[in-house]
């Protein structure tokens, strides 16, 4: 509990006591008295005071003297002094009093009231001095606490904002991996496919034309030996079959004749193969695209009717390619059941991730619309134009849209200018050379 103290300072052993004992009755604060100036500056050196009460006329050090010394002082230079004279009265000095820092003045004789109630005064503002003093020292705690808070916080924020930009980085790093991982492979299913056909393909077509004559030979004159040579051209042609299979397996030769004529034959394979009925809505005039970016998209329509064969247990697909806004846009849509809540990612299925990244790759975009059992449509848009390279790179937004009227944009697909429904182009031979 904090008790304010009053200074009495007086030569006078007599008028210090009579002061002390007038303060002394009742008052909420301590009374310390000193003799003479020197004693007063000591006390001052050691106590906090409320207030000082000074004698004016004193041997040595007058009170003025005093006063000036006390509020030299940079510890007591606002300490309020209140002179007690009886003498110095008039205007001049009290001027001079004032001047080294006198807040008032008591003229003797005391009245005792007037002296309680000034000494009560300073007691009451050192009192709420003391009080303001602590309440700024909370508030200054309070400040350190919360700029300490916030030098944290901004830590955290820094260390956060760094840890998503090195995910975001390594996430880049994936994507560009992942990109550059798939176009080896392209390259590499294109050699071996073409090193199949160049090397084995062509000593088979010898072989061929060999046994081929060996039996147009035998024909009259062994006819044992005819059958078996007969036996022997079945198995070249059978194995010849397989040997195209492979390499359109590994890199489809159609890719060759253009994208057009890849995107159908693909179609008409998936018919074929599944008895799913499907529409083709594609322009007349060829798309011109690089390899990189025309065998992206013919995987990304295996991949689609893939699922749509293995999931979606439809009856119907419409395949949907058309020009708008320099962008590509192809669309694989059936009426099947739709993607079930939570299936669209499940571990070791990466048929969609892989239709993202691809998408992605080609700073294109992905959109899959899916309703129960109102059939999925997944759009693909990719710019028509511009090298597909790691540059272009943007993360693709996924977005899913859940449409009642899916299966309703099947019946009545509306054709977008210069689409129509395609004939095959691709010469019948040719086409069953492929399959
Ligand atoms: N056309 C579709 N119709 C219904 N469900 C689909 C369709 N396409 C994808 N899905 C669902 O999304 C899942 C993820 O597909 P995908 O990533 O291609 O992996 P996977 O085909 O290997 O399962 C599938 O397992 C399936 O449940
Ligand atoms: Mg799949």
């Amino acid at each position: 509990m904090f008790t304010p103290k009053v200074l009495l300072v007086n030569d006078d052993a007599a008028s210090l006591m009579a002061l002390a004992s007038l303060l002394g009755e009742g008052g909420d604060y301590e009374v310390i008295t000193a003799r003479s100036g020197e004693e007063a500056l000591r006390h001052v050196l050691k106590h906090d005071f409320a207030v000082i009460l000074l004698d004016v006329s004193m041997p040595n050090m007058d009170g003025f003297e005093t006063a000036e010394a006390i509020h030299s002082h940079p510890r007591s230079a606002s300490i309020p002094i209140i002179f007690v004279t009886a003498h110095y009265a008039d205007e001049m000095h009290r001027l001079k009093g004032y001047q080294r820092g006198a807040v008032d003045y008591l003229f003797t004789p005391i009245i005792p009231q007037i002296l309680r109630t000034k000494v009560a005064v300073f007691v009451e503002l050192a009192k709420k001095n003391l009080q303001l003093q602590h309440q700024k020292q909370a508030l200054e705690l309070l400040n350190r606490e919360l700029q300490e808070q916030r030098k944290q916080d901004l830590e955290h924020i820094n260390e956060r904002r760094l840890a998503e930009e090195a995910l975001r980085q390594s996430q880049e790093e994936l994507r560009q991996l992942a990109s550059y991982q798939e176009r080896i492979k392209e390259d590499e299913r294109k050699r071996i496919a073409r090193e199949i056909h160049d090397e084995l393909g062509q000593n088979l077509l010898a072989l061929r034309i060999d046994i081929a004559m060996l039996h147009a030979r035998t024909g009259a004159t062994h006819p044992k030996l005819n059958k078996k040579v007969h036996g022997v051209l079945d198995h070249i042609d059978s194995t010849m079959k397989a040997m195209r299979a492979i390499i359109n397996n590994l890199r489809p030769t159609v890719l060759d004749l253009g994208l057009n004529a890849a995107i159908e034959w693909q179609v008409k394979e998936f018919q074929r193969r599944t008895g799913i009925a499907c529409e083709l809505l594609m322009p007349e005039q060829e798309l011109e695209m690089d390899d990189g970016r025309a065998t992206a998209l013919f995987r990304i329509l295996q991949e689609s009717l893939n699922n749509v064969f293995r999931h979606a247990r439809a009856t119907r697909a419409r395949i949907e390619v058309y020009q708008k806004d320099e962008r590509l846009v192809m669309q694989v849509a059936d009426n099947g059941v739709g993607i079930f809540p939570g299936c669209r990612r499940k571990a070791n299925s990466f048929g969609l991730v892989g239709i993202k990244e691809r998408v992605s790759t080609l700073g294109g975009e992905l959109l899959i619309e899916t309703a129960q059992d109102a059939g999925t449509t997944l759009t693909v848009s990719i710019p028509a134009e511009g090298a597909s390279g790691l540059q272009t790179l943007s993360a693709a937004p996924l977005v899913e849209r859940r449409a009642s009227d899916i299966a309703k944009s099947l019946e009545g697909a509306k054709r977008s200018s210069g689409t129509r429904r395609r004939k095959s182009e691709i010469h019948p031979d040719k086409l069953k050379q492929l399959t």
